[in-house]
């Protein structure tokens, strides 16, 4: 593994091993800590917006394995503004040993990706959230024992949080739904691309009406309506998305043991009601802390041979 841009690089073989050593890195860190196999290894995290779990998440991660984490605040560098994204690649690859950023554009992470000599990790761009959908399927795997043959339905926005959790369930045999507003959906060609990398007869449909994508699902996820850089459609946002509110009502179309999930922050009482996120179904937490757990995995896999 030389980088981690997108969960579509990875075969299902791939990801199964990350999952696995996730679960081993997490046991191992609740039975007196993390062996330090990241000493004197310092990960550059590079954020354009804000972050609470990917920045906590990445740091603590660092520390466990005996690391360490730089972080640089998007007045610091940059990033494409005040020096080319190719030579911030070139520069820090001198200092530290990987690279994880968070960006605007998508193209920022290929082209870290393509001038850094040293491991680039995407901690969310426009298009995609990969290291969250590795926790998010972590987390389902970790309720129901495996992920292949589940059906994971996301209610909102058509955002980069959808577009990785789609991929990662197909890569694992899990059925995908998506129900969004008109004008808000995935893109079909992200629906049909998703659907080449598909396992286990795993199936992939879009909804406008969020109850028949609901109904029996194993999963549901939601999101923000308005994602980090789209304040401007705020308002009109506000208007479209009401329908697509993850509350009691719609969660009672799903499977009784159904688990909800919400990769964070929310918006209490937009996306997500209290009544959900803080009820039986919730998984919010527990998925949040593995955020860490599987992004030591990553860090693992990319720098500790
Ligand atoms: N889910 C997630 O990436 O959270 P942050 O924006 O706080 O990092
Ligand atoms: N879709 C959201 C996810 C935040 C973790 C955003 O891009 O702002």
């Amino acid at each position: 593994m030389q980088h981690f841009l997108d969960i579509t690089d990875f075969s299902r073989a791939d990801l199964e091993d990350l999952l696995q050593l996730a679960v081993e890195l997490k046991r191992e860190h609740f039975a007196g800590g993390n062996r330090p196999v990241l000493r004197g290894k310092v990960l550059a995290m590079v954020f354009q917006k804000p972050s609470l779990r990917t920045r906590v998440s990445f740091d603590m991660g660092m520390r466990h394995l005996g690391g360490d984490a730089l972080y640089l605040s998007p007045a610091e560098i940059g990033l494409g503004k005040r020096e080319s994204v190719a030579d911030v690649a070139r520069v820090l690859s001198g200092y530290c040993q990987a690279i994880m950023a968070r960006v605007f554009q998508h193209e920022h992470i290929l082209q870290l990706a393509q001038y850094a000599s040293v491991p680039v990790i995407n901690g969310l761009s426009d298009a995609s959230h990969p290291c969250q959908a590795l926790a998010d399927v972590l987390t389902i795997q970790e309720k129901f024992g495996k992920v292949e043959g589940l059906t994971v339905t996301f209610v909102g926005d058509g955002n980069n949080v959808a577009r990785s959790l789609m991929q990662a369930c197909v890569i694992l045999g899990a059925n995908f739904r998506i129900a969004t507003p008109p004008g808000y959906e995935m893109a079909e060609s992200d629906l049909e691309n998703a659907r080449k990398f598909a396992t286990a007869g795993a199936t992939v449909s879009a909804f406008i009406d969020p109850i028949p994508a609901v109904e029996n699902a194993d999963v549901l996820y939601t999101d923000v309506w308005t994602s980090m850089g789209q304040e401007a459609e705020t308002a009109q946002r506000l208007q479209v998305f009401p329908p697509y509110q993850l509350n009691s009502a719609l969660v009672s179309h799903a499977s009784r043991d159904a688990q909800v999930l919400h990769c964070l922050p929310a918006h209490r009482g937009e996306e997500i009601t209290d009544e959900v996120a803080d009820g039986r179904h919730s998984w919010l937490f527990p998925q949040a802390e593995n955020r860490m757990h599987a992004q030591k995995a990553v860090l693992h896999q990319l720098l500790a041979n």
